[in-house]
């Protein structure tokens, strides 16, 4: 296995970190590709106390979910774009957990970084009447400046000149568009620069070129886990455009994120909740704006990992789903949170949309259709006992593998993997 790919297959939050964290076990790189700390990536943790072992939650943002286990390299692909203060934050935490990050941690030298005023900016748009619901860190402005060819990547920190010339310029523009169009207040080049000049410092020891270091690690038949962010319908090219993030979470925003060549890619697993939810705005085609609704977030504990934001909930939704699996090029499935189902009587997937009184099987990418749909369901009976405890795919109970199935033939897609609550052990492998 050289290079797995671990793709959210819905619209984030899909139980991506728990995945890697387990997969993590196997493997010699973890390697995030693509977006910022607007992911949330939870992961669960055994932790030694004097009463016994117990568990620990922990959120990452930026550095990629194998860096619980010891023997795995971290990689913070040139895709990401990356925020200092979110990334020092984040080092110091598991630094005061006694994990050891130094020679653990690569991050890539061509990775843009996001400034003060790509927040500020992100602040600002999100105050208009068309809003996308950002996380508001600053991730659509920074990869904006990337594509605009202005945007200043982590090598540019080790020139002095080079990052004064290209801030100067940045922020004089900024501060014409801060004052004149936005009436905010204007931001300072001097406090900008030195602020960063101490990031550097401080994220030297770990900067390189990954794209080298991981075709080296392929050349010496590692194994290398490509960890996504986001979901596929937030991605900027395939997902429900204009209410996307502004990277290429699909499976094929692996190979450019990292500088590895598709070539080298065996293997690529979709995460899938077993319902569906989102964050932001956007339509979201089963959503229940009801009781049930409430339930699964509830239940299921669906409030943002990064925002806090609480996430609308639906049924599972195998229409879009069987579009993620084509653009994706998914392989194998990993269900999560099976268990947020266990005490529903009665469970729906949808199996069709219509639109103006006809079917339509493919997934429409268009908003205007999306938002005029109307899902067709296929009910399961629910099997109304507690998953959390089994231990084995063949010990769950019948009705839910009949689900996991239903969902394994409707999608012609291997079921590789279900997840039953948000611990490691809590993962079975379906043989
Ligand atoms: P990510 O962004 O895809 O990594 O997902 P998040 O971490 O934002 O959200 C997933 C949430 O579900 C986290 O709170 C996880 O701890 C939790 N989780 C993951 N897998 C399971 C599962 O199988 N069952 C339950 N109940 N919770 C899970
Ligand atoms: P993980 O990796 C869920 C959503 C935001 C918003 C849209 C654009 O934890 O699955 P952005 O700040 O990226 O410009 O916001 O994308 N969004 C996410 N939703 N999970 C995420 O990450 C998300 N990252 C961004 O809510 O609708
Ligand atoms: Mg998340």
């Amino acid at each position: 296995m050289p290079v797995q790919i671990i793709v959210g297959a819905q619209w984030g939050d899909e139980g991506k970190g728990k995945i890697v964290d387990h997969l993590s076990e196997d493997v010699d790189i973890v390697a995030r590709y693509q977006g910022g700390a607007n992911a949330g990536h939870t992961v669960v943790v055994p932790t030694k106390t004097p009463s016994g072992i117990t568990t620990k939650e922990y959120v990452l943002h930026l550095i990629p979910s194998g860096i619980f286990h010891k023997h795995v390299t971290c990689v913070i692909g040139n895709g990401v774009v990356i925020d200092p203060v979110a990334l020092m934050a984040e080092i110091g935490q598991l630094q005061a957990l006694g994990i050891n990050i130094k020679g653990r941690l690569l991050i890539s030298h061509n990775a843009h970084l996001i400034m003060p005023y790509h927040k500020l900016l992100d602040s600002i748009r999100e105050q208009g009447d068309q809003k996308i619901g950002t996380t508001g860190r600053g991730i659509g402005p920074a990869y904006i400046d990337k594509y605009m060819r202005i945007g200043i990547r982590v090598v540019d920190l080790l020139d002095r000149d080079v990052l004064c010339k290209k801030l100067k310029r940045n922020i004089e523009e900024k501060n014409e568009l801060l004052s004149k169009v936005y009436h905010s207040q204007e931001l300072n080049v001097d406090t900008i620069i030195s602020e960063y000049q101490e990031f550097d410092k401080k994220i030297d020891e770990y900067v390189t070129d990954t794209s080298e270091f991981l075709n080296n690690a392929l050349k010496k038949k590692k194994k290398i886990l490509a960890e996504g962010a986001q979901g596929a319908f937030l991605d900027v090219d395939h997902g429900t455009y204009p209410y996307v993030t502004s990277s290429s979470p699909t499976s094929g925003g692996a190979c450019t994120g990292l500088g590895i060549p598709p070539t080298a890619v065996n293997s690529i697993v979709g995460v899938v909740k077993a319902y569906s939810t989102r964050v932001g705005n956007g339509p979201l085609p089963t959503e229940l704006n009801n009781e049930i609704g409430e339930r699964l977030r509830k239940i299921g504990g669906e409030y943002g990992a990064t925002t806090g934001r609480p996430r609308r909930c639906g049924w599972l939704d195998l229409v879009s789903l069987r579009y993620s699996v084509r653009v994706n090029g998914i392989q194998k499935i990993a269900i999560t949170k099976l268990d947020v189902l266990d005490e529903f009587e009665e469970i729906n997937v949808c199996v069709g949309y219509k639109h103006k009184g006809k079917s339509i099987r493919n997934f429409p990418t268009d908003v205007q259709t999306l938002e005029s749909i109307e899902p067709e369901y296929r009910t399961f009976k629910g099997w109304l006992t507690k998953t959390s405890d089994v231990r084995s795919y063949a010990k769950l109970p019948v009705q839910a593998r009949k689900y996991i199935e239903a969902i394994q033939s409707l999608l012609k897609t291997k079921v590789w993997m279900v997840s039953v609550g948000a611990r490691r052990d809590q993962t079975l492998l379906v043989r």
